[in-house]
């Protein structure tokens, strides 16, 4: 951790629940190493207090927030300036004070797309399925339309989230999409790579999975799941079980941080300290490597 003094610029995540939240780690070790004097800490915050922590953030001086479940679109708002990413997506996972202005970015997007090329994920020509059409599952269609693929197949429990979802990203892309609910999939229906962005199967419901027929993964390369906790869901080790390629969200959350490091401190981060902070986070996170993770 960086020696605080007079001059340390402080960030910080606010959420609720924060506390397992990994991207203290990530960020004061990404300080550490780049030799950067920050501070980031995790705010617990109430529904009611969202817009008073932002702008109380703002008039302490801080240098940006991370914004976490459940407050991606309540900041909205509150910003001045949206970046293209978050503007589409509607969601805002990094704020910046600056000059007397809040600004708004969206960095997971760039998270999941390069932990998914990381590990050899190709999307042109494909046909994904998203399992959830919530805040998580938004960010994954935007990013996957934005990448030559042939169709989307978007699954929910709630029809009308789902089809909302599509009109969305209809608004902005030309693509075929599908819409289903979990009772009226067949799970036959082919597809190449498959997105889980529900919070079933998260820590402490592990044994929950979306899909139960082992079918459904019949013919897939990669399942991908945004779940990092556990680091095999359910949904990850049906896959498996099927021969299936399978992705966890550790690497996502990662990769977005670095984006959202990279914006506060206007810095690129060079690949070898990239590496050795994923290297960390991996053995701090499940005690673990990351080509033992990657299956
Ligand atoms: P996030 O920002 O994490 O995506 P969200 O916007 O609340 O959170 O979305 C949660 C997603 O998980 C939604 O797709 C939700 O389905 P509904 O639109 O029907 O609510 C899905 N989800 C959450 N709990 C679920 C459950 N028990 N069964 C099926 N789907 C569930």
């Amino acid at each position: 951790m960086t020696n605080i003094n007079g001059k340390t610029r402080t960030v910080g995540l606010i959420g609720n629940p924060v506390e397992h939240t990994l991207s203290p780690f990530i960020h004061n070790l990404l300080a550490e190493k780049m030799g950067i004097n920050t501070a980031y800490l995790p705010f617990q915050v109430k529904t009611e207090n969202v817009k008073n922590a932002v702008l109380g953030a703002k008039a302490l001086g801080l240098l940006g927030n991370n914004v976490t479940i459940p407050y991606k679109t309540d900041v909205l708002p509150f910003v001045d300036i949206l970046d293209d990413e978050a503007q589409v997506v509607q969601a805002v996972n990094t704020l910046k004070y600056k000059n007397d202005q809040i600004y708004g970015f969206n960095t997971d997007g760039y998270g999941l797309r390069t932990s998914c090329l990381n590990n050899g994920i190709i999307f042109e020509g494909k046909t994904i399925c998203i399992l959830g059409a919530g805040g998580a599952a938004k960010s994954v269609a935007f990013m996957c339309a934005k990448e030559n693929i042939k169709n989307l197949i978007l699954i929910n429990r709630t029809l009308e989230t789902a089809q909302e979802l599509r009109s969305n990203i209809h608004k902005y892309f030309d693509l075929p999409i599908d819409v289903f609910t979990f009772d009226d999939i067949d799970s036959h229906t082919r597809k190449n790579i498959c997105f889980q962005t529900t919070s079933i199967g998260m820590h402490p419901l592990i044994d929950a999975c979306p899909i139960e027929d082992p079918a459904f993964f019949n013919g897939m390369e990669w399942a991908v799941d945004i779940i990092y906790n556990p680091s095999e869901t359910k949904f990850l080790k049906m896959a498996l079980s099927a021969g299936v390629k399978a992705l966890n969200g550790l690497e996502m959350l990662f990769y977005q941080a670095v984006k959202s490091f990279e914006i506060w401190h206007e810095v690129v981060i060079p690949n070898q300290i990239v590496g050795e902070v994923l290297l960390r986070l991996c053995d701090f996170a499940y005690n673990r490597t990351i080509k033992e993770m990657v299956k």
